[in-house]
């Protein structure tokens, strides 16, 4: 029985990565056989003379988690731009067969499984506009939505709840990123359990210092253990 969950975001930038890496890490502590995947990455960084994706990277350097980057990023682009656009310019095409290989040799191997997307969830992957949330779907996993903490987040929250529900992708949970003590960060996770009809909402603090592009985390792990019961989250995957 392999479980897993999709972490999506309201946007790109919001954390998804940070939160994959938090959660990875707590999940290995407890002894988990617990996997990445990023199907889709876009960004990459030399780690000694070979280019992986650079989310791949962070996560691997929080967690220690190491796998053949070709089953874990199976579609990574050294560009740093849209899935569709960096997939046409590396003249090669996303092809969910190649994915859906990789993912059951993950599932071979593992039993927990922390996906995550590309940017925001209507992402298309090519120029015919097949999107992100076709692919998850397909896939089988239910999602765990990272939302930013500041001015806006309730729009873009609600947004992609709608998006989400209208093609047919469950949102478990949701994730919100960097909430300190100001009053917009604080209403807005009070409209946010108000009014986006998901029971289980969680808060990240914001972790002083944390880069995921410069590879900088901090004392991200230490946050993680004290603020996030792996257990809540663990509650919250599907069987994949
Ligand atoms: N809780 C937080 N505390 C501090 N910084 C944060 C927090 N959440 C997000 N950030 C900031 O946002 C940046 C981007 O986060 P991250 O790379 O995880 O986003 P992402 O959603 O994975 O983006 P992408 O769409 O590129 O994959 C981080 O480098 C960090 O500076
Ligand atoms: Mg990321």
């Amino acid at each position: 029985m392999i479980r897993g969950i999709f972490i999506i975001g309201t946007d790109t930038g919001v954390g998804k990565t940070l939160i994959s890496a938090g959660l990875l890490y707590l999940l290995l502590k407890k002894k988990y056989r617990a996997a990445y995947f990023k199907p889709v990455a876009s960004g990459e960084v030399d780690i000694g003379g070979v280019k992986m994706s650079a989310d791949a990277a962070f996560v691997k350097s929080v967690t220690g988690f190491s796998e053949d980057q070709k089953i874990v990023t199976p579609f990574s682009f050294a560009d740093a731009v849209a899935p569709h656009l960096a997939a046409r310019l590396a003249h090669r095409t996303i092809e969910t067969a190649v994915i859906q290989k990789s993912l059951n040799d993950l599932k071979a191997r593992y039993d927990v499984i922390i996906g995550e997307g590309a940017g925001g969830l209507a992402v298309p992957l090519n120029d015919e506009g097949y999107m992100q949330y076709d692919l998850i779907r397909e896939l089988g996993f239910s999602c765990l939505l990272v939302a930013r903490a500041g001015l806006g987040t309730i729009n873009h929250t609600l947004l992609t709840l709608r998006v989400a529900k209208s093609v047919g992708l469950t949102v478990k949970g949701i994730i919100i990123s960097g909430v300190g003590q100001t009053l917009i960060e604080q209403d807005n996770v009070g409209m946010i359990k108000k009014l986006s009809g998901v029971n289980a909402i969680f808060t990240l603090p914001a972790v002083v210092g944390v880069d995921t592009e410069k590879m900088h985390m901090e004392n991200l792990r230490d946050v993680f253990e004290q603020t996030i019961n792996i257990d809540d989250i663990m509650g919250l995957m599907e069987i994949v």
